[in-house]
């Protein structure tokens, strides 16, 4: 299969972080990928690295300065002859910068352009994806969290660093992700084709939760992983994004409308109070299918024997046309180790119910699928019944072919 970073140029700064050397492996993927990396150092990368290794790994000079110094600037400026100064910002089919430092996290936060890569970044139009790599007390910094939100509010995108041994000594949050997440995530930014600017997409994700008692609940293992990255993606695409999520779900990176809801009451409200600007509904999140018939008004003392009698929950995607006629529906479906026949059986017996125009359709029952996993593989089923199989893959990588579909 042609590889999707086939020829794409990747312009790669490189800062002054410990993880400069970790990342001579991810050039190896991406150049194994057919991409054509362009590497940019800092002047503090090239204290940490060698210039040297990252010519050999990407195969092209890398660039330092942002004034050549065999260029004589006055006399171009004083003949009016053209100057290439930003021609890598050009270029960028992807502007990545791995590692990332926190200086150069608030220097781009700041609108600084003082060396090749800032200026770069300053000038180019292609998605900037940071993959920051620190101390996890230069994480932490409030100042730090702050440039990281408002470069997400920006539209920048970020692969978050992972919790573990940091090189300084300490144990936190500050290790740069995995190679294979961060190739992964440029993967999904060249694939993601079409744009959704001007589309308003109201998106559900997660559990809903159902009390037994005031202290305890019926809910699910769904994470919201696949509803919240389907919130991100489109979000990054242009669209105008509100997500309703359970309360327990992923937190999303980026800054768009985002209700918490407990149950499916909240649920219900949260939808009929949103959903009146919205050309499209994905509704992702995993509705608890019981709830107690009488919840104890008191906590339940631990040493009675406990009969539960639990009745069927309102079916809310089944009410979303009634809500709003014209409105893109599109639904998920979890079946548990049934056949494919079945789960496409089944998936489209709830598009014709709740009268969607796709339902998403996925085995939980199978490893690696569904709820609380970082990967899915689903079956998309339209209203002639044709079936779209997108197979196992990262659930970003899945939310982009949903919406590349849709
Ligand atoms: C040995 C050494 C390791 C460093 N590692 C990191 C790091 O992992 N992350 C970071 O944000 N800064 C790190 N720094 C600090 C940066 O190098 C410093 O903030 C520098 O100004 C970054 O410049 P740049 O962002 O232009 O590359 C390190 C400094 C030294 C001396």
């Amino acid at each position: 299969m042609k590889s999707s970073l086939k020829n794409k140029n990747i312009v790669m700064g490189v800062t002054g972080g410990i993880a400069c050397y970790k990342v001579l492996n991810l050039i190896k993927k991406l150049r194994d990928l057919e991409a054509n990396v362009q590497v940019i150092m800092t002047y503090s990368a090239e204290k940490l690295a060698d210039k040297k290794d990252f010519e050999k790994a990407s195969g092209n000079e890398v660039k330092d300065n942002l004034f050549e110094p065999n260029i004589d600037y006055k006399d171009y400026i004083k003949k009016n002859k053209p100057i290439k100064h930003i021609s890598l910002a050009d270029i960028a089919d992807l502007f990545l910068i791995c590692p990332a430092t926190a200086n150069i996290i608030g220097k781009i936060a700041g609108g600084i352009a003082d060396d090749l890569l800032t200026t770069s970044v300053m000038a180019t139009n292609a998605t900037v994806l940071i993959c920051p790599a620190m101390n996890v007390k230069m994480w932490k910094n409030p100042i730090t969290q702050d440039n990281i939100n408002k470069l997400k509010k920006l539209r920048y995108e970020f692969v978050e660093p992972e919790y573990g041994d940091l090189a300084c000594g300490y144990k936190g949050v500050g290790r740069l992700a995995n190679p294979d997440k961060i190739v992964d995530r440029i993967k999904a930014i060249v694939e993601r084709r079409n744009n959704l600017a001007g589309k308003k997409i109201l998106v559900t994700a997660g559990a809903t939760s159902e009390e037994i008692d005031p202290v305890r609940v019926i809910t699910n293992k769904s994470s919201g992983k696949m509803g919240v990255y389907i919130a991100e993606e489109a979000f990054l695409r242009g669209a105008g994004v509100t997500l309703i999520r359970g309360a327990n779900a992923v937190e999303p990176q980026y800054h768009f409308k985002d209700i918490k809801i407990n149950n499916i009451k909240e649920l219900l409200n949260a939808v009929k109070n949103n959903i009146k600007n919205n050309d499209i509904m994905i509704h992702a999140a995993a509705v608890s299918d019981f709830m107690a018939n009488n919840r104890a008004k008191r906590k339940l003392k631990s040493f009675e024997t406990l009969n539960l009698e639990l009745s069927p929950t309102t079916k809310i995607f089944e009410k979303i046309k009634k809500i709003k006629k014209n409105i893109f529906l599109i639904g998920f479906k979890a079946e548990y180790k049934v056949s494919q026949k079945s789960l496409i059986d089944r998936a489209y017996a709830l598009l014709k119910d709740a009268d969607a125009d796709f339902i998403v359709a996925n085995d939980v029952g199978r490893r690696g699928r569904g709820f609380d996993t970082e990967t899915n593989e689903v079956f998309v089923v339209d209203k002639n019944k044709k079936v779209a199989h997108l197979q196992l893959a990262d659930k970003r990588v899945i939310a982009n072919k949903l919406l590349d579909i849709i």
